[in-house]
């Protein structure tokens, strides 16, 4: 038997002639069969000049795939030579399997060259560096087309520098990267593409293992069994707005103009900025698939000052802010805005808030609790609280053209020394301008329910049951 690509996007993999392939999602899509065949393929059209690399975080993890690949391989004629830790093919073809733990790992691979590099599990990378740094050994004197492949699942200390870089741009797009040669000023592109796995593009293996899914189910917390199902890359381990979910994000409408409108702002220069502008439900209202209940906060539009790098600001100065703020809201009447208080701080000069007032744009200073006094709901429990809603629906929502939030805010996660706040190493701008806006319509804890009345045989077992008791249990001697 040889081996095949199934219908669909292990056919697309396989094919695919872009420079980086990163093909991730569902667990058990048949991913690493992908790349182990697509090498097949390659061995068979170049030969000695077909050189590959396979590899994964972990030694250990590696020996499935070797077991797999000797079934794959066998029929071509490769052998494999465990000495060498790799596939042998008859016409000269090789390919290397290794682990790959660390940064200084990666520099151990400086000088060898390699017509096709696979990475599997990207996501268990925690960084990009050691990765990208084995790219520079894609080269081929013999003149075989050079590909980076990559294949991983959502979850992982990797998933969002993986989401960011692959799955954000769009599935199925070829994005061109344009690169100018230092030496002689020619330019060159790279080009790079995300194929999106799913269980049910596997058929094979449902088939063949009714069980699967059961036992997957069975394999982790309900969010990440359905990242690894649907390959769904907003659900993942540990969010810090762990009730995120679909119903919290909705289709544009127009705000009618009754409703309250709030401009929230964080002000960032070198790091992004970001201004949201949200509506007031007034009265609860329904719309297609979600109700909103009275009081939810419907962010409508968003601006985020960013180079295009994540977590790179725009370097705009406060009076360019101030206009692009202008432009965005011409013609809307802002019930008030609200800003982080940084702005208001005066160092020598004018302050960024006083610079941005000359140009007509007013904030007021926002109250910057992050995390709550004992019992009082504040700062990111406001913001969390908002996200979980009642049972009438969602307390906070934004359309589905805020992108950036819906980039940036449902990936954060937990401080790991101080839980109760978020990681501020990742991109958390956004999340804080959304802070500043539901700190000033805080939600009121729900009152403790009112004791039911009692009956009078309840206040008498109340009063005076245990001493009955206690009396007959006494013993008449
Ligand atoms: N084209 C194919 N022909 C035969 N079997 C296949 C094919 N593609 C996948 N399979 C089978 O489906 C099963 C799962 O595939 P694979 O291990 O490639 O999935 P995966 O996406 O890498 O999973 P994980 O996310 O767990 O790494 C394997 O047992 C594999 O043998
Ligand atoms: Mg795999």
């Amino acid at each position: 038997m040889t081996w095949e690509p199934q219908e669909g996007p292990q056919t697309a993999f396989v094919k695919s002639e872009v420079f980086e392939v990163v093909y991730g999602g569902a667990r058990g899509g048949g991913k690493t069969d992908a790349a182990l065949g697509d090498f097949l393929r390659h061995a068979e059209d170049y030969g000695p000049a077909a050189r590959g690399l396979l590899v994964r975080r972990q030694r250990v993890a590696l020996e499935p795939t070797i077991a797999r690949a000797r079934k794959i391989y066998r029929p071509a004629g490769a052998k494999w030579a465990e000495a060498k830790s790799r596939f042998e093919w008859p016409n000269g073809a090789v390919l290397y399997f290794r682990y790959l733990d660390n940064d200084a790992d990666a520099d151990l691979y400086q000088g060898h060259d390699y017509s096709r590099v696979y990475v599997e599990e990207l996501t268990q990378f925690p960084s990009p560096a050691p990765v990208d740094k084995l790219k520079a050994t894609l080269r081929s004197a013999l003149g075989a087309p050079c590909g980076f492949r990559a294949t991983c699942n959502p979850g992982g200390p990797g998933h969002n520098w993986v989401k960011t870089r692959y799955i954000d741009p769009g599935p199925w797009r070829t994005i061109i990267e344009p690169f100018r040669n230092p030496f002689d000023g020619s330019t060159a592109s790279l080009t790079r593409k995300f194929i999106p796995a799913r269980l049910a593009d596997n058929p094979k293996l449902l088939a063949n293992d009714p069980g699967y899914i059961p036992r997957l189910q069975q394999s982790g917390s309900a969010e990440l069994v359905r990242a690894w199902l649907e390959g769904d890359w907003n659900v993942i381990q540990g969010a810090f707005f762990d009730k995120w979910s679909n119903r919290n994000i909705v289709a544009p409408f127009a705000i009618p103009h009754d409703w309250l409108r709030i401009r929230a702002f964080d002000w960032g220069y070198a790091a992004p900025f970001s201004v949201g502008w949200w509506a007031v439900v007034p009265e609860a209202v329904r719309l297609p698939g979600v109700r909103l209940p009275r009081g939810a906060l419907v962010r409508y539009r968003e601006w985020y000052g960013t180079s295009g790098r994540p977590g790179e600001g725009a370097r705009m100065e406060a009076e360019a802010v101030a206009r692009g703020i202008l432009d965005r809201e011409a013609g809307e009447k802002i019930g008030y805005p609200v800003a982080d208080p940084s702005i208001f701080s005066e160092d020598g000069g004018p302050s960024l808030a006083e610079r941005m007032r000359r140009c007509g744009v007013m904030f007021r200073r926002a109250d910057n609790t992050r995390v709550g006094r004992a019992g009082a709901l504040s700062g990111w429990d406001q913001m969390r609280a908002r996200i979980a809603g009642t049972e009438e629906g969602p307390m906070l929502v934004v359309f589905d053209t805020c992108r950036d939030f819906i980039r940036t805010v449902p990936v954060l996660q937990h401080d790991r020394m101080r839980l109760e706040d978020l990681d501020t190493t990742a991109e958390d701008h956004i999340a804080d301008e959304t802070r500043y806006a539901c700190l000033t319509r805080p939600l009121l804890p729900k009152p403790e329910p009112e004791p039911a009345a009692l009956t009078a045989d309840q206040r008498w077992e109340r009063d005076w049951g245990p001493r009955r008791r206690a009396v007959e249990s006494w013993k008449v001697i």
